[in-house]
């Protein structure tokens, strides 16, 4: 299976000091490729190199013309692509349709008594629930009528939706989709506050819940955070007029917040009136936004990624058909959360279209213990699977040998979030899949709607800890900080960018069209004026390598954001809420290594003058975070330092902290203002003894390079 060995092919350049960011040498030893299995055939098309040809940059942009015919149209689109206001680009213009109508009632003819979801409850006593297209049809419906006669949704509206993983969640989705209503889901391990934020940024006056779950064996009373949704959405001046609760036991509320009487009202009860009801699906613009996800970036406030209609759509049910190779007789489980967006794109919007049949599971991967996943697998005879290189370093270390007590069969496995040690890889590879399923992983982000880097299932070799080339239709390049193009097989680290625009790619930051032109734009557009897409490059704030065969390895972020188990959490949010608590003089927060979740964040505080160091800050400190943020933002140690490393500006030097924590080295810090507070900083971190230095990876090196 093994092919071809590459030559080991990068070592250190040094200039002096400092490492310019083109020169920063990765180390790591090329790996062998993997031949797919032959067991598992791909269906799609593929195969056919005349396909994979139209794809080519001669073709761009009509090329996409193809994922878009894959979607039924109320109206057809009359230009692919309008580029006259770069980069606010416009597909399918004049195309009309909706979202809903793809995802449910087409497959009614066909597909009616076909499951659509399957649910799977965490108590492992509670069976699997399966919702066919039929009943997914009427369930949302019956939703749309009520959110649109009942909360007064109309098309255009936004709601925040603060759920878990539960059937009602994509089928409130849905029913938003049906009616043209802008729908913002919050991940459910968000904080109350965190939702609250999201909610008021997006002008929501409706919150969707539910009263509670399970997770990991507990019951998460999940309503408790409506109401705190609400204190902050108000404090933020927006009103919620109503908070609709779903009921995780219908007829039984699970929570010990008390229901407002005339805002809290539960769905179940109120759907009794929608019975029977149909909503026409309104036809949509292929520019008028179907969804906004908020993410983490630079600064302190998530930012509202805004994705389109028409090209998100033909985007994820494209790369979902050719790279996933769904199909309607397959049993697929990606086991995201919706709340992010893998979930939207590659359990709702992009299966779904292609009438996939989705499994949906509500726990934690290893509850109740680590051979559920295979258990599952095995019941519902999964055949594509899909998962977190942080869930599959758990799975391993949990229960290395689970997978093989469990009769199931993948043939088709996808690796999403971040990047993937070799080793991992293999394990996933050869326990998981059994060595006989194709392995993908593919790098994409929230901004960009779908995947695009990824190999062509079953036909291209794979190769451990790549994602491989681009997809198609999509043309990255590298680029060093001075926008010289860092070439394939020069063994140096860049920035990766993307050429050309694509009809998954956002449309703007809700509410700051500015900040998208900053933002992802601004670095290496040449020419602020030129009306030309080939000026307006998309930066991923990624770092990457490009080995002379194509195969892109993608080296973390290169910005403030730390990617904790596969989520992104920007370092400004976890520092602004330490500087909340009143004892807090200055914050700083760093990336560590974590051997199962990649990076953890580990929060570094000096005091108010006067104030002693004491645990109670500690906790104060981590129970803030939590409160502000989540419980995925809780750093993994606080250390309370007498002051921070400076610049002469007075400037925390991020990444000096970020060397300490990670045991690397600090390089020049005879430049800094108090350069003797390093030696004390280290020593309270690392102890009394210098222990060997270590390398380090790049996103650490790279981190604070921005501020
Ligand atoms: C990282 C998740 C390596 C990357 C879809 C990116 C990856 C960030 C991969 C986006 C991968 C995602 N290999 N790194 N296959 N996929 N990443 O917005 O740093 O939650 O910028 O989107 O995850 O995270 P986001």
């Amino acid at each position: 299976m093994a092919k071809v060995r590459q030559k080991p092919n990068v070592k250190a350049q040094k200039s002096g000091n400092k490492l310019t960011e083109a020169q920063i040498a990765v180390h790591w030893k090329e790996e062998e490729y993997f031949r797919p299995s032959k067991r598992f055939i791909a269906q799609a098309n593929l195969s056919d190199p005349a396909f994979v040809k139209k794809f080519s940059e001669k073709h761009f942009p009509e090329c996409f013309d193809h994922y878009a015919s894959l979607l039924d149209w109320d109206k057809p689109w009359r230009k692919t692509l309008d580029t006259s206001n770069p980069p606010f680009w416009k597909w399918f213009v004049g195309g009309k349709l909706n979202a809903c109508y793809n995802c449910v009632d087409r497959h009614l003819a066909k597909h009616r008594n076909k499951a659509a979801l399957i649910f799977v409850p965490e108590p492992e006593a509670e069976s699997a629930t399966v919702i066919t297209y039929q009943e997914l049809y009427k369930r949302v419906n019956e939703v749309a009528a009520m959110l649109r006669d009942f909360a007064g949704l109309k098309t255009g509206d936004r709601v925040t939706i603060h759920m878990p993983m539960i059937p009602e969640l994509p089928i409130t989705m849905l029913a938003c989709a049906r009616l043209g209503v802008v729908h913002s889901v919050v991940f459910g391990g968000f904080s109350g506050e965190a939702c609250g934020l999201r909610a008021a940024d997006s002008g929501s006056c409706v919150l969707i819940y539910a009263d509670g779950y399970h997770r990991n064996g507990k019951w998460v009373d999940h309503k408790a955070s409506a109401d705190i949704a609400v204190r902050t959405a108000t404090k933020e001046g927006q009103e919620i007029d109503k908070v609709l609760v779903w009921q995780r036991y219908p007829g039984k509320y699970t929570s010990d917040s008390p229901m407002a009487a005339g805002r809290d009202f539960f769905i179940n009860d109120v759907l009794k009136n929608y019975r029977r009801q149909i909503v026409e699906p309104v036809s949509q613009d292929a520019e008028a936004p179907l969804f906004l996800m908020y993410t983490s970036g630079t600064t302190g406030k998530p930012k509202g990624c805004q994705h389109r209609t028409g090209g998100y759509l033909a985007y994820v049910i494209g790369t979902a058909r050719y790279y996933q190779d769904i199909h309607p007789e397959d049993v697929y489980w990606c086991m995201a959360d919706i709340g992010w967006i893998t979930g939207h794109s590659y359990i709702v919007y992009g299966p779904m279209a292609l009438a996939a049949t989705s499994v949906l599971y509500e726990g934690a991967p290893q509850f109740p213990d680590a051979g559920r996943p295979w258990r599952i697998a095995e019941r519902l005879d999964v055949n594509i699977f899909h998962t977190s290189p942080t869930a599959i370093r758990m799975l391993r270390k949990a229960g290395g040998n689970e997978p093989k007590i469990y009769n199931y069969h993948f043939k088709h496995m996808t690796t999403v979030g971040e990047p993937i040690e070799p080793e991992v890889w293999k394990w996933y590879y050869q326990v998981v899949g059994k060595g006989e399923a194709v392995i993908v992983d593919t790098w994409w982000q929230t901004e960009t709607g779908g995947f695009l880097c990824s190999t062509k299932p079953a036909l291209d070799l794979m190769k451990p800890g790549s994602a491989g080339p681009a997809v198609l239709g999509i043309y990255p390049v590298i680029w060093d900080e001075n926008g010289h193009e860092v070439k394939a097989g020069s063994g140096n680290a860049g920035n990766i960018c993307i050429r050309n625009p694509w009809p998954g790619i956002m449309q703007t930051i809700w509410g700051d069209p500015q900040r998208f032109v900053t933002q992802y734009y601004k670095k290496y557009n040449k020419n602020p004026k030129s009306k030309n897409w080939r000026d307006w490059p998309y930066y991923a704030a990624d770092g990457a390598v490009l080995p002379a065969d194509g195969y892109y390895r993608i080296l973390g972020r290169v910005d403030d954001v730390i990617n904790v188990a596969g989520h992104r959490l920007g370092t400004k949010e976890v520092e602004s809420a330490c500087l909340t608590i009143p004892e807090v003089a200055e914050a700083a927060v760093v990336p560590a290594v974590d051997e199962v979740k990649g990076r953890v964040p580990v929060v570094y505080i000096s005091l108010k003058p006067g104030v002693p160091t004491t645990k109670a800050i500690e906790d104060k400190v981590t129970s803030t975070i939590e409160t502000m943020i989540g419980k995925i933002a809780r750093p993994k140690t606080i250390h309370i330092v007498p002051d921070m490393p400076k610049t002469r500006s007075g400037k925390i030097m991020r990444r000096v902290l970020a060397a300490i924590s990670n045991h690397m080295d600090t390089g020049d810090i005879t430049t800094l203002a108090n350069p003797d507070i390093v030696e004390q900083i280290r020593e309270l971190v690392q102890g009394r003894n210098v222990g060997p230095l270590r390398e380090g990876p790049e996103d650490i090196k790279r981190f604070g390079d921005e501020r």
